[in-house]
């Protein structure tokens, strides 16, 4: 089954993987610029998020929520890695730049480790390696039990308070609108099953020093969630790699801070394009 996503452009490809509870609209500012510079983009709707609900919208939307829960899928990480693989397959791209953010990143690390052929190089936005400890998944299964009783409005005070910085709240309204306008479209079936995968995740942290592809990682300076000191953390372990902190930017930096991102993201491609034989 073919995921939803974007697909425009031809040349060298890149593979764009958003965030949790966002969807490949978060993208949108790096789709046009990139598309532009002659890169071929795709954009997937990850298992459950965006558009993509088919695979987890199987809940009787009238039992109580306990027993939803359990009938919610899992989509773990790995999963939706293997749908980003398929889709590869059904548009014939060998191997892409893989550009994640976040959950995204999750989704990079097991994409690598599985179709370690089909990465040519990662781009990894707000990202953490460490896998879950029991206060995370705790945490993890209430805000998927919460999502299902309430659905997502509760979501957005939150998501808007700890993952954009001061600057882009003062002035971008127009970014906060987007995020939550996002949030809000997020299936709350897709959500939970999104949730309890990355409570399910592998620890990446092993998996580092097995990455032999150019890798750009990127955090912003104001993350509330993923600081950069886990950005660090994966700089150190992976050999080569470089890493860039953005300055008033929060854990959505691709689009608080489109300018400097764009332009860091096609001078990492092209070093990329010029590294290749
Ligand atoms: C994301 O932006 O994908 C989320 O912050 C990931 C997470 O909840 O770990």
């Amino acid at each position: 089954m073919t995921m939803p996503h974007d697909h425009c452009g031809a040349g060298p490809a890149i593979v764009f993987l958003h965030g949790f509870p966002f969807s490949r609209l978060m993208w949108r500012e790096q789709i046009e610029f990139l598309n532009g510079h002659g890169y071929r983009v795709i954009a997937p709707d990850l298992r459950g998020l965006g558009e993509n609900v088919a695979q987890t919208s199987v809940c009787d939307s009238s039992s109580s929520s306990d027993h939803r829960l359990e009938s919610v899928p899992l989509a773990t990480m790995e999963t939706m890695a293997r749908d980003v693989a398929a889709l590869m397959d059904e548009l014939k791209i060998d191997s892409a730049v893989i550009c994640g953010l976040s959950m995204g990143c999750y989704v990079a690390f097991e994409l690598i480790h599985n179709f370690p052929s089909r990465v040519n190089a990662l781009i990894l936005c707000g990202p953490r390696a460490q896998g879950s400890d029991e206060a995370e998944k705790a945490s993890r299964e209430a805000q998927a039990q919460r999502v299902l009783h309430e659905g997502m409005g509760f979501a957005v005070e939150s998501i808007s308070k700890n993952l954009l910085a001061a600057a882009t709240v003062r002035d971008k309204p127009d970014v906060g609108a987007r995020v939550t306008e996002m949030v809000l479209q997020t299936d709350p079936v897709g959500a939970a099953a999104a949730q309890r995968g990355m409570a399910a995740r592998r620890d990446y942290s092993n998996d580092l020093p097995n990455i032999k592809v150019p890798t750009l990682i990127v955090a912003g300076g104001e993350d509330g969630v993923r600081t950069p000191a886990d950005a660090e953390f994966i700089e150190r372990r992976i050999k080569g790699s470089q890493l860039l902190v953005i300055d008033d930017a929060g854990h959505l930096m691709n689009m608080e801070q489109v300018e400097v991102f764009n332009e860091t993201l096609l001078t990492f491609l092209k070093s990329v394009s010029e590294a290749r034989p």
